[in-house]
């Protein structure tokens, strides 16, 4: 499938809402998962940054019924986004009683972070918003995720993901960045991918 193709906005998005998926983000996820094994069944999952809710329907298939899925937003998940062994909570992921709240459902055995900053345009301002919410979500890995645990997160290209790199190679057997072909052609998103927790 060429980069190309899923710069067609409409196939892709027809193509996740005929699947039950509310947003195209989702390829992105499933070729991660397809390459690296993020999830395996009865996994406790934290999904932070997690509306509307592609990446928690596509953990909650892998899952099951089994495991765990803790989802985070600003914003509300899509409506049909719900399960048994899925908890939700809108708020700031800088917020300590959210942090609270997912610490009181972990450890986990992955921490996937898709969250974005709203953009401004400003590319220095917007990967610094976006490096402030990699380095947070690195918190959250490094308190709530149990050993052996993976760990995915969105970053914009340039700012500090060489240094970003360096602290998950401290705290996992393997880091890398990775760029799914699913990222729209041109986007300077990315991911850096962190596999194995260190205990
Ligand atoms: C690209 S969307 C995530 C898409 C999602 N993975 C899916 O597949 O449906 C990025 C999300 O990050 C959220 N976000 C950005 N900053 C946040 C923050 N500080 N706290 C909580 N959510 C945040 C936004 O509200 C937005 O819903």
């Amino acid at each position: 499938m060429s980069a190309n193709s899923y710069d067609k906005p409409d196939f892709w998005s027809k193509k996740a809402f005929s699947e039950g998926y509310p947003a195209r983000s989702v390829y992105k996820l499933k070729e991660m998962d397809d390459k690296f094994g993020l999830i395996k069944k009865s996994w406790r999952i934290l999904d932070l940054g997690a509306a509307p809710g592609s990446w928690t329907t596509f953990a909650l298939r892998m899952l099951d019924g089994n495991g765990h899925v803790t989802a985070i937003d600003l914003s509300p998940l899509a409506k049909d986004v719900k399960a048994e062994n899925l908890s939700f909570f809108q708020g700031d992921l800088y917020a300590p009683e959210i942090r609270e709240n997912a610490r009181k459902l972990g450890p986990y055995n992955l921490v996937m972070c898709d969250a974005a900053p709203a953009t401004t345009g400003n590319r220095t301002i917007d990967t610094a918003r976006s490096s402030g919410l990699v380095e947070l979500a690195i918190y959250y890995a490094e308190h709530m995720l149990a050993p052996g645990g993976n760990f995915v997160v969105k970053i914009f290209q340039g700012g500090d993901q060489q240094a970003h790199l360096k602290a998950l190679r401290n705290l996992f057997e393997s880091a890398r960045g990775f760029k799914p072909e699913a990222c729209r052609t041109g986007s300077f998103e990315t991911y850096l991918v962190g596999l194995g927790k260190k205990s």
